[in-house]
């Protein structure tokens, strides 16, 4: 992580670590009342990945860290995993609110990415929902570009985005 990316956790007493099984609750807490702040059902918060973070992601040629204060408390998440050889997919960027608006979104996404590069990814995409709108700009003015092709018919996550992270043979 870069320097800069260290001093804001810093000042604002977060540490990243790797996720758990035991942050299950916590994690579907949190991944659950962001969703239905948005009026979004929480029920994707009860897909799979969330009960054991370390296998589900770790079994996927993936990583999942969680943001926590001083206190311990789980205040963010950010994953992602392989879904081939060269394509991985970002998934679970949220942050609590009261941790919002102070770069911390950027420093979670530019980690993963740079993760992703490193393990020899060549694009990232990822899903996402319209009344995401905060991720939305986010994930655009990062770099990443909307994508024609819409997910499975009747999930929430309609909205596809894919990033180049390096060119084939590069
Ligand atoms: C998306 C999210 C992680 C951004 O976190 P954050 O720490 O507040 O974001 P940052 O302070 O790093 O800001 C980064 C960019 O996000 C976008 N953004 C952040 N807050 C925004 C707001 N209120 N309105 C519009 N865009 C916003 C902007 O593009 C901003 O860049 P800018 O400052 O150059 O305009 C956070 O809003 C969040 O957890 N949202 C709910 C969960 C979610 O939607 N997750 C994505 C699931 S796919």
């Amino acid at each position: 992580m870069q320097p800069a990316h260290e001093n804001l956790l810093a000042d604002l007493r977060l540490s990243l670590r790797p996720g758990r099984r035991q942050d299950a609750n916590g994690l579907r807490a949190l991944v659950g009342g962001i969703l239905q702040s948005y009026g979004l059902p929480d029920s994707v918060a009860r897909d799979g990945d969330l009960d054991d973070v370390a296998v589900w992601y770790g079994s996927r040629h993936g990583v999942f860290d969680v943001l926590v204060d001083s206190s311990g408390a789980l205040v963010g998440c950010c994953g992602a995993c392989g879904r081939s050889q060269t394509v991985c997919e970002l998934r679970r960027l949220y942050l609590a609110y009261k941790v919002r608006h102070r770069g911390l979104g950027r420093v979670l996404l530019h980690r993963v990415v740079d993760w992703a590069r490193a393990r020899g990814f060549e694009t990232m995409e990822l899903f996402t929902a319209p009344v995401l709108k905060e991720a939305v700009q986010l994930y655009e003015r990062f770099g990443f570009a909307r994508q024609a092709q819409t997910a499975a018919e009747g999930t929430v996550c309609d909205l596809h985005f894919s990033l180049t992270l390096r060119k084939s043979g590069d």
